[in-house]
């Protein structure tokens, strides 16, 4: 439409320059009749020159934004597709193990003194409106960081739509919530205190006053921040986060075996990751976060879901009753690429929790996102599969037919992405004071 009218414009005001020079202004400036035709011709070709410039921009800038909303072709036709040993970096390079530390807002070291406020206010009911909701009532560290339930109790028991994500290794993401609307811990944290089907408080105002009104927190917030007026909600949120950066778990098999040591992970568990990386799932979920919003090596944060609308899981799973972030009118819904680190310890999955295990939640998104059904019931075995240490690259796989041992080994590798007990922070799950 806006094409169309900068056309129509160019083309009018082209015709008024031609009819002005043809006409009178010519006249009265004196230019040859001869002149007065090459003016026109000149003239005439650079207005049409222009539009035809402003048509083709236009026209690239309106076929690229289609192309950030068209599905993904999938990762498998695109390498099938490939020249002989050609494939693309950004889905088979090097693989990346998690860093020890989550970067901070200013790049600076947090004092103790804030961290071990945060904690305390992470595990404080006192925050919520009937005194017995604390981020910790549905973000349970000791139980993979959420609450392993498909949605979350709040205050006077009331439930929401979407599933907890796990608060561990969530400093790494740049985008939070399932549909990415913040981007920092700070933020994201603005929002549980005053949900009305959260923690329920009426105000971040009311949120401070609760907090002044005990005399422990004075003291605490005067040690962590250099005086007893500083009882504001940018400092609890800023405490709340920095506790937040501290909840990492780097030390997974994946992380082991990608940094060296090749015994972390075993056969089955290499064949998934050289699935993961043939059929495409690494192009979304990309290590060492294996979402697309983690701060090192992202991509773009947010993908349509499902891309591929399988009616059997769509309507089993109810799928598209929530569609994110998608424009009003479309027809799949827009999702952040969520991190798959502790995934194995936070079933059931999905924004909605409709998917009780792991390897469901594989088989719905080898349908969904690559277009792949699991078709083969028996199974030939991978080809061989091999791991390059110093390189950190891995043979991808992408059989034409997933198998259910496929599903198994993708599940399995998802596993080791996870720590096998997590026990809270760097002091333990119970806070300490
Ligand atoms: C009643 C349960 C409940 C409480 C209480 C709660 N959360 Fe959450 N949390 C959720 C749910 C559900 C989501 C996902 C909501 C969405 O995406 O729309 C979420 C999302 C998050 C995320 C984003 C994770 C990601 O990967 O995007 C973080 C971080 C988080 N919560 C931290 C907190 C903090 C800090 C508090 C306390 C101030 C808190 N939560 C209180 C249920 C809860
Ligand atoms: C086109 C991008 C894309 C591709 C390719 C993709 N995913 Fe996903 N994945 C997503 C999105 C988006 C979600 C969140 C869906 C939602 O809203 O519930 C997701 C969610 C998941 C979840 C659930 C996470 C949770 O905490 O609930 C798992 C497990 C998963 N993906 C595994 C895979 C595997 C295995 C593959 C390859 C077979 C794959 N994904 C391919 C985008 C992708």
């Amino acid at each position: 439409m806006l094409l169309l009218a900068v056309m129509t414009i160019g083309v009018v005001a082209g015709a008024i320059v031609l009819f002005m020079i043809s006409g009178d202004l010519a006249r009265r400036i004196g230019i040859s009749p001869g002149g007065r035709a090459l003016l026109s011709a000149g003239l005439g070709t650079g207005v049409i020159a222009v539009c035809i410039k402003i048509f083709i921009a236009g026209t690239l800038i309106v076929a690229m934004k289609d192309h950030d909303h068209a599905p993904p072709q999938p990762v498998s036709a695109r390498l099938q597709s490939m020249p002989d040993g050609y494939l693309d970096s950004s889905f088979t390079g090097r693989w990346h193990a998690l860093p020890a530390s989550a970067p901070t807002p200013d790049g600076k070291a947090t004092s103790q003194e804030v961290i071990r406020l945060g904690r305390r206010l992470f595990n404080e009911p006192a925050l919520s409106a009937d005194g017995k909701v604390s981020c910790a009532s549905c973000h349970v560290l000791a139980e993979g960081g959420d609450d392993n339930a498909p949605n979350s109790t709040g205050i006077k028991g009331l439930r929401g739509s979407r599933n907890a994500p796990t608060v561990w290794n969530a400093a790494f993401l740049s985008r939070l919530f399932w549909d990415g609307r913040v981007s920092s811990l700070e933020d994201q944290a603005m929002g549980p205190l005053v949900n009305p089907v959260e923690m329920g408080m009426p105000s971040h105002e009311a949120v401070e006053a609760t907090l002044r009104a005990m005399p422990a927190y004075v003291e605490v917030f005067e040690r962590a921040f250099g005086s007893p007026e500083t009882i504001t909600i940018e400092n609890i949120v800023h405490a709340i986060a920095s506790y937040e950066r501290t909840l990492i778990a780097p030390d997974t098999a994946y992380d082991r075996f990608v940094r060296g040591d090749t015994g972390a992970l075993n056969a089955r568990q290499i064949r998934g990751m050289a699935l993961f990386a043939g059929l495409g799932c690494r192009s979304c979920h990309r290590d060492p976060t294996f979402s697309a919003a983690g701060q090192i090596r992202p991509a773009g944060v947010r993908k349509p879901f499902p891309v591929f609308p399988d009616a059997a899981f769509v309507a089993r799973y109810d799928l598209l009753a929530d569609r994110g972030t998608a424009r009003a009118g479309r027809a799949i819904g827009l999702w952040r690429v969520p991190s798959l680190r502790n995934v194995a310890n936070t079933a059931p999955y999905f924004h909605n929790g409709s998917v009780d295990s792991l390897e469901e939640a594989v088989r719905v998104m080898a349908a969904t996102q690559l277009g792949r059904l699991v078709a083969a019931d028996r199974d030939d075995g991978a080809p061989e599969i091999a791991w390059n240490p110093k390189t950190r690259t891995v043979t991808p796989y992408y059989p034409s037919e997933l198998t259910e041992v496929d599903v198994a080994a993708l599940a399995t590798f998802l596993e080791s992405l996870s720590v096998p007990a997590v026990t809270g922070g760097p002091e333990g799950a119970e806070p300490a004071f």
